[in-house]
């Protein structure tokens, strides 16, 4: 497994309006667009081309186009939607599959809800979710997707800790993992330090 830790600079700065406690719900959304643009500029990077016969207004030439079937892109609900706006507008062609996992408050254990995917099991999975705390969420919907027949999948992330990065590594060696921000650890509630908070309640003003 590769851990890229995106370090561009328009990612850092808008990464740390997105930490502070008083960034407002509007802001929060627009940032988390903008970031996922430049960050799907990095997971797309390597993306395989094919060449087409074109014809320029002055003469044909061969000339490259993303080969295949392309991208599905895949948020893990509910904090993951809030990149999937930015990877759309990068790629307006990618199907949008949607997994539901939601964090017992308890346990801390993911708890499964949703699950619905296009067909085209070749397609590269860019699967979304702003933070990776304990890994639990990522590493099942992983799995679930696997289990149904994807193979070639990337982990978006915002912020991740090294726990988390560990539980994929360990568990999806294959799985790279694309990141702004590789943070402390935990704290006692699992929740990443210093973090941003609980990216779903600041995406969807829940709290
Ligand atoms: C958050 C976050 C991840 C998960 C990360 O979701 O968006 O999905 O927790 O934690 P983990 O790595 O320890 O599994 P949450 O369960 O709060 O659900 P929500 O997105 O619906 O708010
Ligand atoms: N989920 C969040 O939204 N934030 C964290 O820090 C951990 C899990």
């Amino acid at each position: 497994m590769n851990l890229h830790i995106i370090e561009h600079p328009l990612v850092q700065h808008k990464l740390t309006l997105l930490r502070k406690k008083e960034t407002s719900t509007m802001k929060f959304r627009e940032l988390l667009e903008e970031i996922a643009m430049l960050m799907g500029y990095e997971v797309t990077r390597d993306l395989p081309l094919a060449y087409e016969q074109i014809e320029t207004p002055l003469q044909t030439m061969e000339s490259a186009t993303i080969a295949g079937k392309k991208v599905v892109v895949v948020p893990i609900l509910r904090a993951g939607l809030g990149l999937v706006d930015g990877l759309l507008k990068l790629i307006p062609s990618a199907r949008v599959g949607h997994i539901g996992l939601y964090r017992d408050e308890e346990t801390c254990k993911p708890v499964f809800y949703y699950y619905k995917m296009p067909e085209h099991k070749e397609r590269l999975v860019i699967l979304t979710d702003p933070m990776l705390a304990t890994g639990g969420s990522a590493c099942d919907a992983i799995t679930r997707l696997k289990k149904d027949g994807f193979s070639n999948i990337r982990l978006m992330c915002l912020v991740a800790s090294p726990e988390g990065v560990k539980a994929v590594r360990d568990n999806h060696p294959d799985v790279d993992i694309y990141t702004a921000a590789l943070d402390q650890g935990l704290n006692d509630k699992n929740y990443i330090l210093p973090g941003l908070g609980d990216a779903g309640d600041r995406i969807f003003g829940t709290k």
